[in-house]
């Protein structure tokens, strides 16, 4: 059996020029697994916390590396190192040590039990997720077309505009994307002038204005341009514990976004803790939209409980940094489907290049996958990842 020679961590930059977190871990045969984790902006505040990065390094030397070198590796051992990291940490949210400490070490024990297992990282989550018997699906591409909120300085209140291919194989989708971020590129060029193309923290574009639904306009005819009319549905995180709009205000925009556009899902359309008002917004559109928890539910299952309690959503979004160790992420997906809700793996605002979320999506046979627009490096990396999987599977 193998076991953890040496766990070491390291700061490196995020997309945005900030410093996180990269760990590396060894095992007796030598064999190594690097991973690195991702920071959101518009973070909920029932969010594991998040330490900083230099602290989190002391945090390793003195408390992690003693604790967890020696422990044996094996894609079976995964429940009892996350076990051993929640009970080191012994607070609610990771206060202790870090959301983004414990998941970097989590993660580097998956990759690199998967190294030794001889599988691919998405097999070795399957494995660990105790998914292992459903066949590998493809997630739907939840692109993010257009950024506005504290992702972009635009001045458009909602955060993130989507365009969500039907198709959900990989070769398929991807191209399609393509197409119409390049189309909805020069179509905003033309109307909103030049500064209408540069690219917010997740790639997507940053149209200035106040007409919220202006953003669906442009990409609805981005998509017949393309040719991909009926091929491309759209959906809207937003994320509105950042919005200064009344209730009543938000709910009349979501009304006619339904109205005028194949909008098929809604993020945070309402505050972190208006549990009620997501309630309101699932009886007027629940039967035809995905309503989806991300600072609502923060990938806790506590949190999933309560929106289940006042039937608050029927979707949610996954992030392993919210929560901090991938079996209380597993725990997550699985309360999820134990629900009825969707599922929706997502990238961060601030991501690296590591392309593991990805592999996390098709792992869990994620309904949806948002990431980022089809440019910057870190954005990239998690669609090649996907063409790659697509690759091993046929
Ligand atoms: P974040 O944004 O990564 O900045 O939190 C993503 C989201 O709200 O979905
Ligand atoms: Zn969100």
């Amino acid at each position: 059996m193998s076991h953890v020679v040496t766990l070491s961590a390291k700061k490196i930059l995020d997309s945005r020029g900030e410093w996180t977190i990269e760990c590396t871990m060894t095992s007796s045969d030598g064999v190594m697994a690097t991973v690195s984790v991702p920071q959101g902006k518009s973070r909920g505040s029932f969010e594991a916390v998040s330490i900083e990065p230099d602290k989190a390094m002391g945090i390793f030397k003195g408390i992690i590396e003693p604790a967890l070198t020696g422990g044996e590796i094996a894609l079976g051992g995964q429940a009892e190192i996350d076990k051993k990291l929640i009970a080191l940490d012994g607070t609610p949210n990771k206060a202790k040590l870090g959301g983004n400490t414990t998941l970097a070490i989590s993660l580097a024990y998956a990759r690199l039990a998967s190294h030794l297992a001889r599988v691919p990282l998405w097999q070795g989550l399957k494995k660990i997720g105790q998914n292992e018997d459903a066949p590998l699906a493809f997630p739907r591409l939840f692109v993010n077309m257009v950024n506005g909120g504290v992702h972009a300085g635009s001045g458009l209140a909602f955060q993130e505009y989507l365009a969500i291919p039907v198709a959900n194989r990989p070769s398929e989708a991807i191209p399609q994307v393509l197409a119409v971020y390049q189309k909805l590129k020069a179509i905003l060029l033309e109307r909103k002038g030049a500064g209408a193309i540069n690219v917010g923290d997740e790639g997507g574009f940053t149209p200035q204005g106040e007409d919220e639904e202006e953003p669906f306009t442009f990409m609805k005819e981005a998509v017949v341009q393309a040719g991909f009319a009926d091929q491309i549905e759209f959906g809207l995180d937003a994320a509105a514990s950042q919005v200064n709009l009344l209730p009543h205000e938000l709910l009349s925009l979501y009304t006619s976004i339904k109205e005028h556009f194949p909008c098929i899902y809604l993020e945070d359309p309402y505050g972190e803790n208006d549990f009620a008002h997501f309630a309101t917004v699932m009886k007027h559109m629940g039967h035809n939209t995905l309503i989806a928890g991300d600072d609502l539910t923060v990938t806790s299952v506590a949190r999933m409980e309560e929106a289940q309690k006042q039937g608050s959503i029927n979707a949610m979004v996954i992030k392993p940094n919210q929560i901090g160790t991938m079996t209380e992420t597993f725990d997550a997906v699985r309360k999820a489907r134990e629900f009825g809700w969707r599922v929706v793996v997502s990238h961060r605002s601030g991501e690296t290049n590591d392309d593991w979320v990805s592999d996390l999506a098709c792992a869990v046979n994620a309904d949806g996958f948002k990431l980022g627009a089809p440019a910057r490096g870190e954005r990239i990396t998690k669609y090649n990842r996907l063409l790659a999987i697509e690759r091993e599977v046929t």
